[in-house]
């Protein structure tokens, strides 16, 4: 039974982010830093802002040692249930909109180049038919 890690979600998790409750994910892993919250040697703060995240990211900028890592096993309480975490950064769509008014003056550019030309000679032959009448 002890084998059994235990699954939790997402939602659970992020709401464990005081400095008397505080839960983090790190690499699948849930911990709960609450008693070392005054003894992290990065402060309390970092790890506040670590929260209600997959904070994997934050923990492995920081290049922290061996001895860090043997720490988190004291604090591990369970698995993060990794469809419930939320997409971070991956999805900031392109703005589309700019592009579709962009493409209304285009297509009127394209059409009097067409145009332009046509006109001038339209207007050259005008001229041209209206003088030799004179
Ligand atoms: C259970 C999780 C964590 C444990 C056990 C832990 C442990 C440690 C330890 C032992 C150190 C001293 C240096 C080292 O040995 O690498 C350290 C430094 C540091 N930690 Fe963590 N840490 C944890 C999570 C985090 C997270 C999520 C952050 C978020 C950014 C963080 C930020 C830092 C920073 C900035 C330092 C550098 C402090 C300095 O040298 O000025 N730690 N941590």
């Amino acid at each position: 039974m002890a084998s059994d890690p235990k699954v939790l979600v997402f939602e659970e998790v992020a709401q464990h982010n005081k400095t008397k409750d505080c839960w983090l994910i790190v690499s699948g892993k849930v911990y709960d830093v609450t008693p070392f919250m005054d003894d992290h040697p990065g402060g309390d703060e970092v790890l506040l802002s670590a929260t209600g995240k997959d904070a994997t990211n934050d923990f492995e900028d920081v290049g922290h040692s061996d001895s860090a890592r043997e720490m988190m096993e004291k604090y591990y309480i369970g698995e993060i249930d990794a469809s419930t975490v939320p997409l971070r950064r991956t999805y900031i769509p392109p703005p589309q909109a700019p592009y579709n008014p962009d493409k209304t003056p285009e297509f009127l550019i394209k059409i009097l180049q067409f145009l332009v030309p046509l006109m001038i000679l339209g207007l050259a032959l005008a001229v041209r038919y209206y003088t030799k009448e004179k």
